[in-house]
């Protein structure tokens, strides 16, 4: 079977992939630098599909130790999950962002170019849609204007990747947005485990679920949308996943640049979400409302049409099954992997 290289692997979403792709029958090697992770998800990830995974610790940046990765083994597809990924931080540190997100990015293609790998799946983002194109989302859209340099990373990385495949009709690339990914796997073994204060809005409903935040505070409720909270196309981090094993289908037998949603092409707001994790779990979280968030957009959610149709993808877990194993993972691990 065909050998993936997991680039950044060892995080949320990586680490689920790994999962679906190991359940499918590929291969798995991460390299990952543990910025924002650590090797036990690997190990949990071996733990769950009884299949061992080589991973190397490495800075996806330093060609010279990527290449050994390459020398090492032979790799059929890559995958480029290793990004920072904080909204507001690359507000704060934008060199940091574009040094890392385009580095790892160029480092990659690098490689490939010289150990002669042809494809490559990249994490993009529903925010390459920017503030200009109307809801749902479509591929064909153009790329809008971000409002936050992490944002602008991606925008930028697409446009490498497109161009690098233009220089090399052997090229296939699957540029991935994906929408908001929520929830964990369900043995509660894998899931989302933030550094410090959460930036996003499950990952901290659940910090408040099990005690380690006293409340929510909900970013604005003046907003055009139905209950005046934004609305967003959360999917369950097990569907995102599953989508990369028939996008490693795709990429290894097309050529040329193919862009996918990865969303459910529903939203729901955030007052929705919060009542759906309370009832769903039996818990009750303390929630206020507050001012609007900088950059925030009212609502972002997908047409997952040309998934379904070239793909043959489409989300299977509801909300209520997100917010079930985000809370099973969460309890389960109140302190993420370190307890
Ligand atoms: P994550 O932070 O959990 O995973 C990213 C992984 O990359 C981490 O394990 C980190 O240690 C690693 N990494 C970062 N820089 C590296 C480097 N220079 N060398 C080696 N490893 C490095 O984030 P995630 O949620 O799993 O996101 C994966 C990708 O998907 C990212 O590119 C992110 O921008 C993109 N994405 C995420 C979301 C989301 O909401 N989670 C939405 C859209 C796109
Ligand atoms: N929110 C709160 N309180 C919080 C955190 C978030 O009310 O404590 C709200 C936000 O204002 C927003 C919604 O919850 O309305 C979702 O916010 P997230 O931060 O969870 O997600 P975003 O849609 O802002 O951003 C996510 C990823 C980005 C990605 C973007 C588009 O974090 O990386 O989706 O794909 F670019």
């Amino acid at each position: 079977m065909p050998n993936v290289l997991l680039a950044g692997g060892a995080g949320y979403i990586g680490s689920h992939t790994a999962v679906e792709l190991l359940e499918s029958g590929y291969d798995v090697i991460v390299a990952d630098n543990y910025s924002n992770s650590c090797p036990e998800s690997i190990k949990r990830v071996e733990k769950i599909t009884g299949k061992s995974v080589k991973s190397y610790e490495v800075d996806v940046k330093d060609v010279e130790k990527l290449s050994v990765i390459f020398e090492e083994n032979k790799i059929d597809a890559v995958i480029h999950f290793a990004g920072l990924k904080a909204v507001g931080e690359s507000v704060e540190k934008p060199v940091l962002y574009y040094r890392n997100n385009i580095d790892t990015t160029l480092a990659l293609l690098e490689c490939m170019k010289k150990y002669d790998v042809k494809n490559i799946i990249f994490s993009s983002s529903a925010t390459v849609y920017g503030e200009e194109n109307p809801v749902p989302y479509t591929e064909e859209m153009k790329r809008g204007t971000c409002t936050n340099p992490y944002g602008w990373t991606k925008v930028m990385m697409e446009q490498i990747f497109e161009d690098a495949a233009k220089a090399d009709n052997e090229m296939s690339v699957v540029l991935l947005r994906y929408f908001n990914p929520i929830g964990a796997h369900e043995s509660g073994l894998i899931g989302e485990d933030p550094q410090g204060i959460p930036n996003n809005l499950m990952p901290y409903v659940a910090q408040v679920a099990v005690g380690r935040r006293d409340h929510l505070t909900i970013f604005g409720n003046d907003y055009p949308t139905p209950d005046g909270t934004c609305r967003r196309d959360y999917i369950h981090v097990v569907d995102l996943a599953k989508g990369h094993v028939k996008a490693i289908d795709y990429v290894l037998k097309h050529k040329g640049v193919e862009v996918f949603n990865l969303g459910t092409g529903t939203p729901y707001s955030v007052t929705e979400i919060v009542e759906t994790f309370q009832k769903a779990n039996g818990i009750t979280i303390k929630y206020e409302y507050g001012a609007r968030r900088a950059g925030d957009l009212p609502e972002s959610y997908a047409n997952a049409d040309k998934a379904l149709k070239v793909l043959g993808w489409k989300t299977e877990k509801n909300l209520e099954d997100m917010c079930r194993d985000l809370w099973r993972w969460q309890s389960k691990n109140p302190m993420g992997y370190k307890g």
